[in-house]
C-alpha cells in the first residue's frame, strides 16, 4: 500500500473514494449502532478516516484508533485532536480484556501476518460488539485489482471467501456472526451508485466482506 498517509487520505476526497468511504461506513454503522457514551477502537485505522467518522457518532474522546504504522498515526492526529490515536500490533493489543464497547477493523487484517492471532484480539478486547471488514476474493474488484499479488494499495493484501471468513471465527467467543458485504460495483459510476442502493448487502459479492456480532456474554469469564 501507499506509504503516504497524505494521498492515501485524500483518496477519500476523490468522487469515487469519497463514495466508497460512505457506504462502508453507513454500513459499518449501521452494523455497530455505537450509542454517543459507547467507545470505539478501529484496529489498523491508518490515515484515521473510519475513526475520525465514529467520533462523529459518539462523545468527543470516546474512540481509539491503533495502527503499527507511525506515519499515518502522526496524520491521523493532525486531522482529529479528540480521538487517541496509538502506535501497536493488531496481533497483540495494548489493552486489558473488554476495555472497548465497539470494536472495528477495515481491510487492515488482510495486511497482518497472522490474522487469527489479530482477530482474537480483537474480539478479546471488545466487552459487546464487533465489525471487520475484508476484501472479498469473489468481488469484481479482486478481478480488477487483486489479482497476480495485486496492485497499488491491494499490493499484499489477501482476499478471502465469506467461507474463509465463517472459518476464521471457529471456536471463537461470539454469537450472531453475521456477514454482509458492500461496494458490489467498484467503479464508481452512475449504474454503481443505483445498485450499491437496490443490492441486499447480504449479497456476499462486493469488495468489502464484513464479518460482525457480539461477544459472548460469558467470554472472559475465568
Ligand atoms: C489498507 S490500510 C486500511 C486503513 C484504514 N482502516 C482504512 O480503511 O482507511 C491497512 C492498515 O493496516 C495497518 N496494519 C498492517 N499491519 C498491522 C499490524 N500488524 N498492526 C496494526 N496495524 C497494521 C497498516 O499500517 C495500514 O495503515
Amino acid at each position: 500500500m501507499t506509504n503516504d498517509p497524505a494521498s492515501y487520505d485524500a483518496w477519500y476526497e476523490t468522487a469515487r473514494g469519497h463514495w466508497i468511504g460512505e457506504a462502508e461506513f453507513r454500513l459499518l454503522s449501521r452494523l455497530l449502532r455505537p450509542q454517543p457514551d459507547e467507545s470505539v477502537l478501529d484496529v489498523g485505522c491508518g490515515s484515521g478516516y473510519f475513526a475520525r467518522r465514529f467520533a462523529q457518532l459518539v462523545n468527543g474522546g470516546n474512540v481509539t484508533g491503533l495502527d503499527a504504522d507511525h506515519a499515518m498515526l502522526a496524520f491521523a492526529r493532525t486531522r482529529d485532536s479528540q480521538s487517541h490515536y496509538i502506535e501497536g500490533d493488531a496481533q497483540a493489543l495494548p489493552f486489558p480484556d473488554r476495555t472497548f464497547d465497539c470494536v472495528v477493523s477495515i481491510a487492515a487484517l488482510c495486511f497482518v501476518e497472522n490474522e487469527q492471532r489479530a482477530l482474537a484480539e480483537i474480539l478479546r478486547v471488545s466487552r459487546s460488539r464487533f465489525a471487520v471488514a475484508w476484501l472479498d476474493r469473489t468481488s469484481l474488484l479482486y478481478r480488477h485489482k487483486g489479482q497476480d499479488g495485486g496492485t497499488g494499495g491491494y499490493r499484499g493484501a489477501r482476499w478471502h471467501t465469506a467461507r474463509e471468513i465463517r472459518h476464521l471465527f471457529t471456536g471463537m467467543p461470539i454469537w450472531n456472526l453475521k456477514l454482509t458485504s458492500a461496494i458490489f460495483l467498484p467503479n464508481g459510476n452512475f449504474m454503481a451508485r443505483a445498485m450499491e442502493t437496490l443490492l441486499p448487502d447480504r449479497l456476499l459479492l462486493g469488495s468489502l466482506l464484513v464479518a460482525s456480532g457480539r461477544i459472548s456474554p460469558d467470554n472472559h469469564a475465568s
